[in-house]
This record gives C-alpha cells, structure tokens and sequence, in this order.
C-alpha cells in the first residue's frame, strides 16, 4: 500500500511543489486548499501523515489539529510554518502536531523527515501484522490440541463402552436361545440384540479411527474401505437429507495401502461433503481403476457432492493447514491438510473441482503399489 500524505495548504504553487517532490520519493499525495476542504475527506484511515500549512483561508492549523488527531491518530501531523510564529508552533505542538517544518521549505529536509516517519509506520504496521499472526497461529493450535483431546476422549470412552456391550450382547443371547421363537417376548429381545449389535459395530469402528495408525501398509479393497466408512457416517447423513449413491467400478483392483489412513482421508471428505450440504443432497463415493502419470497403475477415488461449492479463488487453498471458512469450534482446517498428506505419502495425487452452488469434486489417486518405483514406501 503506497503511503499516502495530506498536504494542506491555500497556496497553489507550493501544494504543486509539494506534490512533486513527495512523488518523486513514491508518496501518494493528495491535496486540500482549506481546512473545510481537508475535513471533506472520507476513509481517512488511508493516510500516513498530514503537511499542514499554519495559515488558512478560513481557519489555522490549530482549528483543524484536534479533528485531524480524533480522525487519523496514527498519522503524524507537520506544521508548515514561517520563522516568525514560534509561539503559534508551540500552541500547535500542545494541540498535537508531530514536527514543524520552516518556510521556505527544503526539500531534502521534508524527505528525509517524511521517509522517516513511513519506515517507522511500516515497522509499526508489520509488528501489528506479526501480532496478529501470533494470535491467529496460538488460536489455531490450541484448536487442534482440543480437537485431539477431544478425540482421545472419544476413544476412551468408546473403549469403555465395549465391555459392557459385549456382557449385553451375551446376556441377550442366552436369553433368547431359552425363549421359544413364538413368545411374544422373542422379537423384542432380537430388537435389542441388533441395536446392540449396530452400536458395538459403531463402537469399533470409532476406536479404529481415533487409534493412532502404526503406518501398516497391507492390500485393501477400496470399495470395502469406502463403504465402512459410510457406515459410519451414515446416521449423520440420513439425519441432514443426504442421499447416498454409490457408483464402484465393476472390477478394482486392491491397492497397498494403509487403511487407517485411507479410512481417515474418506472420512474427512465425507465430512466436508456432509458439511456443504447443510440442507440434504446429494453424495456420490465413486471407485475406478485408474492412472497415474507414467502409466503407473493406480485407482481413482472421487466424491462428489451437490453442495454449497467452493469460490474459484478459494480454491488453491482449501488443502492449506488451518484454512477453514466454517465458524469458530466447528472446523480445524486441518482435514483436507491430512488428506493431502496421506495421499502424498502414498504418491497418490489429490484433485479439487468446485463449482460455486453446484458441487465439489475431491478425486485422490492412490497408485495400486506406492512403493513400485521408488523402492520403499516411507510412511509417518
Ligand atoms: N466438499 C466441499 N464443499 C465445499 N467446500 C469445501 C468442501 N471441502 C472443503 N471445503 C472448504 O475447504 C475448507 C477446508 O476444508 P478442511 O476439511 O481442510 O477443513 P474444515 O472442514 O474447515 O475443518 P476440519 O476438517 O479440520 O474440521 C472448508 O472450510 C471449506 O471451506
Ligand atoms: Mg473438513
């Protein structure tokens, strides 16, 4: 942003001297004849600094110092003054004027006192910046550190949860082996049994995602992997009007891979997809073999969803670690940061194609064998 002076002064010569001067040295300047002229202005958080002459048509400096100082009160204000008005420069300094510069002017004087006054606005401006920086990062991080946290409680709680489902989950069996299939007390204890039965399998399946992954790379059926996934989400999706259709290539080939975390990036996509949709539609997981470049054999991922889409020039940086546009406590940021990252550990590749208010396309190729052609699979 170019710094940018007010030059106030009734006399048109010496504001069209001023304007060349300060030009040359890269200011921006504007010009205002009167003090009802200078007052005028509008977004005067743009200026840097204020030359100010003493005398005005219809006012002094001292009328327009204290507006200016409640207007722009980081900008320094210079008094143009002549010799003979000392104590008229000492009434300007108490009402706030930052220096004073005699009449004739010099030029070399007002650069090198104006250049002096921009570095220290800019210094100024970028501690302002790092500042905020600082806090935005801290906010981010402690972020992350509850959202760990929360997953850790989840996942002890879910452990705690197995042992008494497993102890319901036997006690209904023996009870229903002694109940004769024609009581009428036999249907609602197979009721129990399979709501049982759904919440271990929820159970287990949130302990496999919150447990830390050990890098196991083993042969995965993507189709399977994608359909587990959606089992666990599907609840959640049922619950916002979302419609689930999948579309798997008839023949896939397996891909090595490791599931925990090929587990993790669908689920992150899902949740995305789950989170553009807020009022139902459509969700479409689709698996194809594919390729990679160099014709390296590999399997296409992609999920679409109908929902919100995603502004073009947003678009290179949803994947950016902390980039989010949900509000405050609902998204990290993180998701599709974890998703490039696996993908990238796998030398897969990652695809985002977004259109505002019709849909997201997120397409990950993972290669059937990320350790082909660089002889070794590093992982973690
Ligand atoms: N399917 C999608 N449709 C529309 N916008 C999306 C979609 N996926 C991601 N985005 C945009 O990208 C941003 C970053 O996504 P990412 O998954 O990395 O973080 P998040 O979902 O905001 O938070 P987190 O996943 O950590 O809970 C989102 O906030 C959203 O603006
Ligand atoms: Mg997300």
């Amino acid at each position: 942003m170019p710094f940018t002076v007010l030059v106030v002064d009734d006399d048109a010569d010496t504001r069209e001297n001023l304007r060349d001067i300060l030009e040359l040295d890269g200011f921006h300047v504007e010009i205002a004849g009167t003090v009802a002229d200078a007052l005028l202005r509008d977004d005067w958080d743009r200026y840097g600094a204020v030359l100010l002459d003493r005398k005005l048509p219809d006012g002094t400096a001292e009328d327009l110092l204290p507006q200016l100082r409640r207007l722009i009160p980081a900008a320094p204000v210079i008094v143009i003054t002549g010799s003979a008005d000392v104590q008229a420069t000492i009434a300007a300094f108490r009402l706030g004027a930052a220096d004073y510069i005699l009449k004739p002017i010099n030029s070399d004087e007002l650069r090198t006192r104006l250049g002096r006054i921009a570095d220290h606005r800019r210094s100024q401006k970028a501690l302002q910046e790092r500042t905020e920086e600082l806090r935005i990062t801290t906010q981010q991080l402690w972020q992350a550190a509850r959202l760990a946290g929360v997953g850790e409680l989840a996942a002890s709680i879910a452990h705690e949860l197995n042992n008494p489902l497993g102890t319901i989950s036997l006690r209904i069996e023996g009870l229903l082996s002694k109940t004769p299939s024609d009581d009428p007390r036999y249907k609602s204890l197979e009721i129990v049994g399979n709501e049982v039965e759904r919440m271990a399998g929820l159970v287990s399946n949130l302990l496999q995602f919150s447990r830390a992954s050990v890098d196991k790379v083993s042969t995965v059926d993507v189709c399977d992997e994608v359909r587990r996934t959606l089992e666990l989400v599907e609840y959640h999706l049922r619950k916002q009007q979302i419609r689930v259709e999948t579309e798997f290539a008839l023949v896939v080939p397996v891909i090595y891979a490791d599931r925990q975390q090929l587990r993790q990036v669908l689920l992150n996509l899902f949740t995305n997809a789950a989170d553009a949709m807020p009022s139902g539609g459509r969700l479409t997981p689709r698996v194809r073999p594919s390729s990679l470049p160099g014709g390296v054999p590999a399997v296409a991922i992609e999920v679409t969803d109908s929902g919100v889409g995603i502004p073009s020039e947003l678009l290179p940086r949803v994947s950016e670690p902390f980039f989010t546009t949900k509000p405050e406590g609902k998204g990290t940021g993180l998701g599709l940061a974890i998703c490039r990252r696996i993908v990238q550990q796998h030398r897969g590749t990652l695809e985002v194609e977004s259109r505002l208010g019709e849909g997201t396309t997120i397409r990950i190729t993972f290669p059937i064998r990320s350790d082909s052609n660089v002889g070794g699979l590093h992982l973690g």
